[in-house]
């Protein structure tokens, strides 16, 4: 029989179902709880509501320990492939050789844009954030693709997914070559997916471009690192908008909204910003480490923090490391690394920091390396939610399996004004 809990609430007491997670995590179910009490419960932010059962990504926020279907991530990020890591995410298991070269040929062949999209693109102001550009080119497939919308039919599912991973790199890198007035490139297809990607944004009509492997496995990396990490903001709102039965094209772009504030994944490009705000002003990274702390002042030390980690994040460990490995093969010297370092250590050491366990989370060396490879700071985001892309499209793949799936729809605790009159406008 299955556990509950008891609620009493003045002389009513109630029986709540208790469900266990496999790695232990235990919830109750208050789904019954207005119908039988007339009570709701408040939660502002969600941090103790769960909003599904989802067996794609593992968080042990105290442990440090993140896992995709059960793998580690460290054994993700050394030993897979961001399309691998895709596939796992998406169905569930590694692939087979054979699955993954269907797999990788299926992005292969859909990395066009129709060429209608220039338009699209040019109609948009030169220094449009390519976040806003993805969003609205990302919602703008569902123009381009109306046979594959339906989300209860697998096969329109299925070229929709594949769609949306091979089309995102492609529209990420037209946002950035918008931006100065450089032609888009073509995709080229004999290259693998992040060198494809670099190729996009890098290359141009008069010059040969030729991926640097360094720079190919270093962004593959960050974007396994980046793959999925459960409930947050932007997953739940794809899940959020994709509860309505929308098409994937519509949930993703407001993901990528979602995705692209700075408490979210937009911190990556304020993390940077950040560091060059110190080197240029000639602060210490003591003084701007105070200035975090200050009550007085709203600057956070950006890239630290994390709603779950609250040991470490290990894939801030683990892109700590490929950064200095990154930055010693390419020969890069970057002061903004050693002051983001110095910041760490003053950070960890900190009363303040120590108190409310705030760590490095994934964007606080992300960017350094971005940087390196010469990245623009306002593309970082839109290489996070490449990255993210595979994890929303598994959460909103599951969502649409479960048998309990509803549309999401939050209640509230009203607190305005009662009844009153109506005055006509000639008498206010
Ligand atoms: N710098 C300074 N103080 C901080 C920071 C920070 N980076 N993060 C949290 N705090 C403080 C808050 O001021 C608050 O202090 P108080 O208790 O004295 O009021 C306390 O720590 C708790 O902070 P909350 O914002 O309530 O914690 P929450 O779990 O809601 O927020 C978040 C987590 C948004 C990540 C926060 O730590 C933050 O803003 N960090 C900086 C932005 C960032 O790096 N975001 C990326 C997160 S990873 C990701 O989304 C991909």
């Amino acid at each position: 029989m299955a556990k509950t809990a008891q609620l009493r609430i003045g002389d009513q007491t109630i029986e709540l179902p208790m469900l266990e997670g496999t790695e232990g995590e235990r919830a109750l179910d208050i789904s019954r709880l207005r119908a039988e009490t007339g009570y709701i419960t408040m939660d502002p932010g969600y941090a103790n509501t769960g909003s599904c059962q989802s067996s794609i990504c593992f968080i042990n926020g105290e442990q440090g320990i993140l896992r995709y279907r059960g793998y580690d991530i460290e054994d993700l990020a050394s030993r897979s492939s961001f399309l691998e890591v895709s596939f796992l995410l998406i169905y569930g298991t590694l692939p087979t050789p054979s699955q993954l070269d269907y797999f990788t040929h299926s992005i292969r062949i859909h990395t066009m844009l129709h060429e209608d999209f220039k338009a699209l693109f040019s109609s948009l102001p030169k220094d449009a954030h390519p976040m806003a550009a993805c969003s609205a080119a990302v919602g703008a497939l569902a123009t381009f693709y109306p046979d594959s919308l339906d989300p209860r039919n697998s096969r329109q599912v299925e070229i929709s997914v594949h769609r949306m991973i091979a089309k995102l790199p492609t529209i990420a890198a037209y946002a950035y070559k918008h931006s100065f007035g450089q032609p888009f490139m073509f995709p080229r297809n004999s290259l693998e997916y992040v060198a494809n990607f670099l190729h996009l944004m890098f290359a141009n009509p008069c010059e040969e471009y030729e991926p640097d492997p360094v720079v190919v496995k270093a962004i593959d990396l960050l974007l396994i690192l980046h793959a999925d990490h459960e409930q947050n903001c932007s997953t739940s709102t794809v899940r959020l908008v994709g509860s309505s039965m929308v098409n994937l094209f519509a949930a993703i772009s407001a993901g990528i909204n979602a995705l692209w504030g700075p408490r979210h994944g937009g911190a990556n490009q304020e993390v940077i910003e950040m560091l060059a705000a110190i080197r240029d002003e000639g602060m210490t990274a003591r003084q701007f480490v105070e200035r975090a702390k200050s009550k007085d002042d709203t600057s956070r030390l950006m890239g630290f923090g994390h709603r779950v980690y609250k040991n470490h994040d290990p894939r801030a460990t683990i892109i700590k490391k490929a950064c200095d490995d990154v930055l010693a093969k390419l020969g890069v010297h970057s002061k903004l690394l050693e002051i983001a370092k110095d910041l760490e250590e003053i950070a960890l050491k900190d009363d303040y920091f120590v108190e409310r366990k705030l760590y490095p989370n994934v964007d606080f060396y992300s960017g350094v390396i971005y940087n390196a490879i010469g990245t623009p700071a306002n593309m970082f985001t839109a290489l996070f939610a490449i990255g993210r892309l595979p994890g929303w499209i598994a959460q909103w793949v599951e969502m649409h399996g479960d048998p309990d799936m509803k549309i999401g729809r939050p209640r509230q605790v009203y607190v305005g004004e009662n009844a009153r009159p109506f005055v006509p406008l000639d008498q206010r």
